[in-house]
């Protein structure tokens, strides 16, 4: 038997030295979790403060200055040639949804930070804002993007008095982390901000089918988001009569049996419940009052609304015909976003240069890219998701994936240094 080529796996170990760096970063700080045994980091809670300690230490060892801004985004500077350079926004998200995986939101962070540390303190003509958001998956207040949306100034401070699950508001949330909500207006993009670009894993199976590495996203598909409350009646499981009941979860049963139905006849609409609650909630009572939450998303904002339009007159019906209520609370309307085709075009070019056939595609998933757009011009950068699993533990990155991603974004580093500023954040209403 021959003796195993060591030097091949050196030299593939070499190879992807700083990919595996970036990929054990994303593990460790999975392990950061507000439930032991699972990766669940929500809106500042002691594991996302964990967890910010953590990247800033690393932040500050690659030579940032750190803040934390009042929205609790993790902003670190890497300083430009000179202190009013432009400056290039890279960033992601910090938070999870519960039972995650470890790469969604944190692998962007990690890839900008891994960038910055192989640039080994050159200077480049603009200075790179690292920026982990606080929040981008909506799990603690049901209110997705409330870092990004703080930093591009539209941040509604009505939201202050959501309540989480155990009645904390937002506000209080923020102020128990040590921060001001007084001072949310101040988490405002830098007015030297000229660009965004967000590495991200494509959550789905696209790039894994083609067998292809890396993606550059040309849109973000709008999403509805919201919770449909069914109203009857509670009673006994062993008294009531079947027809005369008013079962609010048969009602909310129907109606995500009719959801389901009806969008998988409409070609790239996703419809989801993925959260239901029955009150009291025992089971020998018949359910008096169901929440169901309600997730729309598609690339046509006009399809998207008429969707939701029918989905809500689908309860409405449902409900009158069983003798019950229904009304449905609207938590986010997001709409589609292009991202900028400039910076697009740069960014695919420099996948491209660096030896990779960029695919073009739209993301079902949302991204702070998409609020972030709407001050800047944003690109992002997919990275296949083998098995097209995300949301979950078996979320996982190939190295190669990774180096490729690295190797594309210090060509685009390079790349965007020989272009004129694109815009400053002031010229984009
Ligand atoms: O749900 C999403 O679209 C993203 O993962 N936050
Ligand atoms: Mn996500
Ligand atoms: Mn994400």
């Amino acid at each position: 038997m021959d003796t195993p080529n060591l030097n091949s796996g050196q030299h593939m170990s070499e190879r992807f030295a700083r990919a595996n760096v970036v990929i054990e970063r994303c593990r460790r700080l999975a392990l950061v979790s507000d439930i032991q045994g699972e990766t669940t980091r929500t809106f500042l809670s002691p594991a996302m403060r964990m967890c910010m300690h953590a990247v800033q230490s690393w932040m500050e060892a690659a030579g940032m200055s750190v803040t934390t801004d009042a929205a609790g985004n993790l902003r670190g500077l890497y300083p430009g040639r000179t202190s009013d350079a432009p400056r290039l926004l890279i960033g992601s998200h910090l938070d999870t949804v519960p039972n995650a995986g470890a790469f969604d939101g944190v692998l962007g962070v990690m890839l900008g930070l891994a960038l910055i540390e192989s640039l080994n303190q050159e200077r480049l003509s603009f200075a790179i804002e690292l920026i982990g958001f606080s929040e981008e998956e909506g799990v603690r207040f049901k209110l997705p993007f409330i870092g990004s949306r703080a930093l591009v100034g539209r941040f509604d401070p009505s939201l202050l008095s959501s309540e989480d699950s155990t009645g904390i508001s937002l506000k209080l949330a923020i102020e128990a982390f040590g921060l001001d909500p007084d001072k949310l207006g101040n988490a405002i993009l830098h007015a030297n901000s000229v660009a965004y670009l967000e590495f991200h894993i494509e959550q789905g199976i696209v790039l894994e089918s083609r067998d292809l590495s890396l993606g550059v996203v040309d849109g973000v598909a709008g999403q509805t988001r919201g919770e449909m409350r069914f109203l009857g009646h509670a009673n006994h499981a062993g008294t009531t009569p079947m027809s005369l009941r008013r079962d609010a979860m048969s009602a909310a049963a129907q109606w995500i049996c009719e959801l389901e139905q009806r969008a998988s006849s409409k070609k790239d609409l996703m419809a989801t419940v993925g959260r239901i609650q029955a009150f009291p909630g025992a089971g020998n009572v018949i359910a008096g009052e169901v929440l169901a939450s309600l997730d729309i998303r598609h690339p046509d904002d006009g399809i998207r609304r008429e969707f939701v339009n029918e989905t809500i007159a689908s309860a409405d019906s449902i409900a009158m015909r069983r003798g019950l209520k229904s009304n449905w609370k609207m938590q986010l309307e997001q709409p589609a976003v292009r991202m900028d085709a400039r910076l697009t075009e740069l960014t695919s070019c420099a996948i491209a240069k660096s030896g990779i056939a960029p695919l073009r595609m739209i993301s079902g998933a949302g991204h702070d890219a998409m609020i972030v757009a709407e001050r800047l011009p944003a690109a992002m950068i997919f990275v296949r998701s083998p098995g097209g699993i995300s949301h979950h533990p078996d979320e996982t990155v190939r190295e190669e994936d990774i180096e490729n991603a690295l190797t594309a974004g210090l060509v685009f580093l390079k790349e965007l240094q020989g272009h004129p500023p694109i815009s400053t954040a002031e010229n984009r209403t």
